[in-house]
């Protein structure tokens, strides 16, 4: 063989295994690229978390991947939402970072378990955005819902568990359950458009409950009452102040018969009136009970949807002393129920709802 023709050969096989090699390479990146991608799309696997105590303003989130061969990730990101704040911050981890404690996060644990620790959590809901890339640049985001539970809440609630909705006239708002702090009524209107006067400006009420008011209003007129509206909504920030006041005015343990912690209120509903009368002010009688308003209200108010929801006798059911002029709105049909029952309102919507 001629010498050209034995270079042109081993030319050609340094070529054959060239083209071979740089196959083999491509296809090797796009299984890769896959597996990482389907790493990424199993991670993370928790999205919502209590923080028990008060003290604790971190959460320990788990990120769990099933089947990962390496770790081959690294989190970049992590956007942290309260109400009031927004902002970014990153953070770059691989493998070789699976321990030890960052500025905002800490990972650890075996290949594809992690403990995302997540810090200065505020009280109520928080969201976060985990961003998760991996080492091509495919990126995957997760939600992550974490709720710190207000301090108030820990000593006579321990056993928060469920957030109730709101918007539902019957709501099962008690010492056990909790409306979200960021829920607020959205229909809410002025009392004073349906000619019920408030002590002090800014009395509300939902709509839902309006026209029933109005007309439980002009009922009680008509028999010569009038009822003042003394408190109306509350939202949860100011039920923290409200529950403070009591708190501080007569020890916590006294407080939590009287008001509720936030979160707990049915003033935070939005359908929650307490009232009082002219003849209050005037007797110095200071209990709305005993003055002929409050008896007409407590005998009346089930046929407007208003439910009286924590009766002489009830505080061992409720938690609460009783409140002679704390009403509830639950609509005409149900309060007709309720008081047909004779049960107290929460055994009621407990039996409704749970
Ligand atoms: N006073 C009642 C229990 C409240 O704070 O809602
Ligand atoms: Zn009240």
């Amino acid at each position: 063989m001629k010498k050209n023709t034995i270079h042109k050969l081993i030319l050609g096989c340094f070529f054959l295994v060239g083209i071979f090699v740089f196959w083999d390479f491509l296809l090797f990146s796009r299984l890769q690229i896959q597996k990482n991608h389907d790493y990424l799309e199993k991670a993370l696997s928790l999205s919502k978390k209590m923080v028990d105590s008060e003290s604790e303003e971190f959460a320990f989130v788990d990120a769990v991947a099933e089947d990962v061969v390496s770790p081959n990730v690294k989190m970049l990101s992590e956007t942290y939402e309260t109400e009031e704040k927004v902002f970014d911050f990153t953070v770059t981890a691989d493998e070789s970072l699976k321990t030890g404690n960052y500025d905002h996060y800490s990972v650890a644990g075996s290949d594809g378990e992690y403990k995302v620790l997540l810090l200065n959590i505020s009280i109520g809901k928080n969201k976060y955005k985990l961003t998760f890339e991996d080492l091509s640049g495919n990126t995957t985001y997760k939600d992550v819902e974490v709720f710190r539970k207000s301090p108030y809440i820990l000593g006579a609630s321990t056993d928060v568990k469920i957030w109730i909705n709101g918007d539902d006239l019957l709501a099962v708002v008690a010492k056990e359950f909790s409306l979200p702090s960021d829920y607020y009524p959205k229909d809410l209107v002025a009392i004073s458009d349906f000619g019920v006067i408030g002590l002090g400006k800014g009395m509300v009420i939902r709509k839902v409950a309006a026209a029933d008011l109005k007309k439980m209003n002009e009922a009680a007129k008509s028999k010569g009452f009038d009822l003042v509206v003394l408190s109306s909504y509350r939202s949860y920030e100011t039920q923290i102040s409200t529950y403070t006041y009591w708190v501080n005015a007569v020890g916590k343990e006294e407080a939590g018969k009287r008001s509720a912690e936030p979160g707990h209120s049915e003033h935070q509903l939005g359908t929650t009136l307490d009232f009082t009368c002219a003849e209050v002010a005037q007797s110095g009688e200071n209990d709305f009970g005993k003055t002929g308003a409050g008896k007409w209200l407590a005998n009346n108010s089930y046929k407007f949807g208003f439910i009286l929801s924590y009766p002489l006798g009830s505080e061992e059911v409720t938690g609460y002393k009783h409140e002679a002029w704390h009403f509830r709105y639950i609509g005409v049909e149900n309060a007709v129920e309720v008081h047909k029952s004779g049960k107290i309102l929460i055994e009621y919507l407990r039996e409704a709802k749970l």
